[in-house]
């Protein structure tokens, strides 16, 4: 795709990668993703925010052909998807300064081939003027690195965000025009990416609503024309606030399992509780990520195995542990043939959640009348917790 103007002096570049669906060899991105980078020409000066996977380069100097001179390559990540084209650029641009933040000088050092004298370091509020442009850098620690930071185009208003506010969409759209598909790669993508680090998120949510936005531009995905729509959406993502619902993954070997996990979400459903539930033999697990967003709580179902959880519920519940959910409550329920007691404690899954642990409910064998009630008891105790924190 070729060069694409936002502004008069701001263009979007970069590439979208159609096919990819995978990232960082872990979570499907079932949509594709763009690494975008950005040109701005100011009257006395041109800057380059952030490059691309360098399997891209070539549609990158593509769209840099008829711009001799570069004076400044800003670099807001050292993630490899944005900053692994640069000692190319850099390469191109014998005569441009490397600006990123003090922490991702080292970074991008320890990682790719670059001067370090043509490394210039920048400041959180510090700016420079690319003539009738000013650039502010605005540090943004843990989005999703702890070297992160964004650009700020005074006089356009547009914030250059990086990996904040993302989305993994391939899309021919310049703008997030089609808000509820961009809205959901948006979710997903937080949840993958950005859950993990919800207190600096907060903190930075706060830190940029200082700044009046008229675009949002982001490394993955399209722009936000209208910044409000992934704002409002982060500021609720990122709050304290649970939703009435349930997310239960599970793996059932012989179908007791099964007939656990259904007999539950029945109760629950009677009781008004929403529940998601995922076989992992067969789960999309970046929809398992993204419904844990704002779910209240998890209970996992689990056959034994040589006196063992399942190995997919190994991997689930770790997945879960690792991307730290705002769950409160967890559970187990799961079927033994001779011993259960490794898998009643979900806490045991889960060490870096404060969650609350509520009584699991194993059975021997096939579930019997007394398994049954227990789960009537399971589901009325989720939903007497989720209507004392007020959900509905
Ligand atoms: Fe899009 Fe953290 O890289």
């Amino acid at each position: 795709m070729k060069a694409r103007k936002i502004t008069e002096s701001v263009s979007l570049l970069g590439a979208v990668d159609w096919d990819r669906r995978f990232f960082d060899a872990l979570i499907p991105i079932p949509d594709g993703t763009s690494y975008n980078s950005y040109l701005i020409k100011g009257s006395e000066k041109i800057a380059l925010l952030d490059t691309v996977e360098p399997a891209f380069i070539e549609t990158l100097l593509s769209q840099l052909n008829d711009i001799p001179s570069i004076d400044y390559v800003i670099s807001h990540h050292a993630e490899q998807d944005h900053s692994g084209s640069l000692p190319q650029i850099m390469e191109k641009y014998p005569h441009a300064r490397l600006l990123t933040s003090i922490k991702g000088k080292g970074m991008l050092m320890d990682l790719m081939p670059l001067q370090e004298d043509r490394i210039q370091t920048v400041q959180d509020g510090e700016t420079i003027s690319l003539g009738d442009k000013t650039l502010e850098f605005i540090y943004t620690p843990w989005v999703h690195w702890p070297e992160t930071m964004v650009t700020y185009l005074r006089e356009e208003k547009i914030l250059f965000a990086c990996d904040f506010f993302g989305s993994h969409l391939a899309t021919s759209d310049l703008y997030a025009t089609d808000e509820s598909r961009v809205y959901g790669a948006a979710r997903l993508y937080y949840a993958q990416i950005m859950m993990p680090f919800r207190g600096p998120i907060q903190k930075n949510l706060e830190k940029i609503a200082l700044y009046q936005t008229s675009f949002i531009a982001p490394s993955h995905g399209p722009v936000y024309n209208r910044p409000e729509m992934i704002l409002s959406a982060y500021r609720e993502w990122a709050s304290d606030k649970v939703m009435n619902i349930v997310i239960l993954p599970y793996v059932s070997m012989h179908g007791s399992v099964k007939k656990m996990v259904d007999h539950l979400v029945g109760a629950l459903a009677e009781k008004g509780v929403t529940v998601h539930q995922f076989d992992l033999t067969t789960a999309d697990l970046g929809r398992l990520a993204s419904t844990l967003v704002d779910a209240a709580t998890l209970v996992i179902g689990t056959s034994v195995v040589l006196n063992a959880p399942h190995p997919h519920v190994f991997h689930a519940a770790h997945l879960v542990n690792i991307l730290r959910p705002k769950l409160k409550y967890a559970a187990v329920i799961g079927s033994f043939g001779w011993g259960g007691k490794a898998i009643e404690d979900p806490s045991v899954f889960l060490p870096n959640l404060k969650i609350e642990r509520l009584p699991s409910v194993l059975c021997r064998g096939i579930p019997h009348e007394d398994d049954f009630k227990a789960l009537d008891t399971l589901a009325a105790t989720i939903a007497s917790k989720h209507a004392e924190l007020g959900l509905k």
